[in-house]
């Protein structure tokens, strides 16, 4: 018994079009890292073939896209690291951010045939990747004199734009707004969170990753500006249903015990698919569309659930472990963690179905 991940093409779309609403005058680049957070990088760039751009993290991401004949833009946010990867990138069309001066030197240190557009990242509060403020103006230049760069964008990436209560994201805005000054090159700072709260960071192009897949990119309970499908609904099926007594626990270490004699469901799904094995007792389900919870520790190849709601529920009935009627988002806030890591983690045992 194969747990199952159905990806709804239709929703991808659907959360672009709401991409489109909130940033009308944006040109839009769709991130599609880590294998489309999970959704699967090839039928995802498919469905979003409307976007005017893709980000992906690494080069491999990128060629993995040019191989299946995919000629849209492509901006690889990490940059190259060396001499292969630049002429690998220039070779394929692909843009490069540089977020650090070694890439510059690099690209002077190399001839190309035929150069690459650059997107210069400005470290604007985040302090992972870019280049301090102070140091923009004359990379920018130096990027100007590369005869190996066509052409050169700006861009900055919001580290808390989630917590609209955070005044570093309007700071975050406006020291990007700042450090260009003069300079008369496209920009771009707003991810998923920002797009939807701040209408004013939209900026010519916007990048949208977690929403794109129907989730919301704030804290579960806070609700988003616009209405989102989720993309992906995982599921899997009752392999067996125990009638437990009162007292006896369920699963490993014991650690929840039934309070009364009772139905427990064993459901072919666990950390070895990727459902989080830190989820604790009763986070939901969804059994015909009914919430249960789960009880007990997850193991490796199965989870329990409290049937004493659910007398009616069988052997094979379906059971839904996030997705459409279960948001990822509140079960990742079950087990202290984010949607984002629920999605890009399934593994390979998941069985994925692609739909409309
Ligand atoms: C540079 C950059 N831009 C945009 C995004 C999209 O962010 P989100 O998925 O929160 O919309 C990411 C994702 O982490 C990113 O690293």
């Amino acid at each position: 018994m194969r747990a199952r991940a159905r990806i709804n093409l239709n929703a991808l779309k659907h959360n672009l079009q709401q991409v489109r609403q909130l940033a009308p005058d944006s040109r839009v680049m769709s991130v599609i890292k880590a294998n489309a957070y999970g959704h699967g990088l090839l039928k995802v760039a498919g469905a979003l073939g409307e976007s005017d751009a893709f980000a992906v993290a690494s080069i491999e991401e990128a060629l993995q896209l040019r191989k299946a004949a995919v000629t849209k833009r492509i901006v690889i946010l990490q940059g190259v690291i060396d001499r292969d990867e630049l002429i690998l990138a220039a070779e394929n069309n692909l843009d490069m951010v540089v977020h650090c001066e070694e890439q510059l030197r690099l690209l002077n240190e190399v001839e190309l045939t035929g150069g690459v557009d650059v997107w210069l990242k400005v470290d604007t509060g985040m302090h992972r990747l870019g280049i301090h403020p102070a140091r923009v103006a004359p990379v920018y230049a130096g990027l100007e004199q590369s005869a190996n760069v066509t052409n050169i964008r700006l861009m900055s990436h919001f580290a808390n734009a989630d917590n609209p209560d955070d005044g570093l994201t309007a700071r975050q805005l406006q020291i990007l707004s700042e450090t260009a000054g003069d300079i008369k090159a496209e920009k771009t700072i707003a991810n998923s969170a920002g797009i939807c709260v701040l209408p004013d960071c939209n900026l010519d192009w916007v990048r949208p990753g977690i929403m794109l897949y129907g989730i919301n990119p704030f804290q579960y309970g806070r609700q988003c500006s616009c209405v989102l499908q989720p993309a992906m609904t995982v599921s899997s099926r009752f392999i067996a249903i125990n009638n437990t007594g009162k007292g006896e626990s369920v699963g490993y270490g014991g650690t929840w015990t039934c309070p009364k004699d009772m139905s427990v469901g064993v459901v072919a799904i666990g950390y070895g698919d990727g459902y989080p094995r830190h989820a604790r007792t009763g986070t939901p389900v969804l059994v015909n569309g009914q919430r249960l919870p789960l009880v007990g520790r997850v193991s490796m190849d199965m989870i329990c659930v409290d049937l004493s709601d659910c007398p009616q529920a069988r052997v094979g009935d379906e059971v839904v472990l996030w997705g459409d009627g279960l948001p990822v988002e509140e079960v990742a806030e079950c087990a202290g963690t984010i949607g984002y890591e629920l999605v890009c983690k399934l593994t390979e045992r998941v069985l994925f179905e692609y739909y409309n």
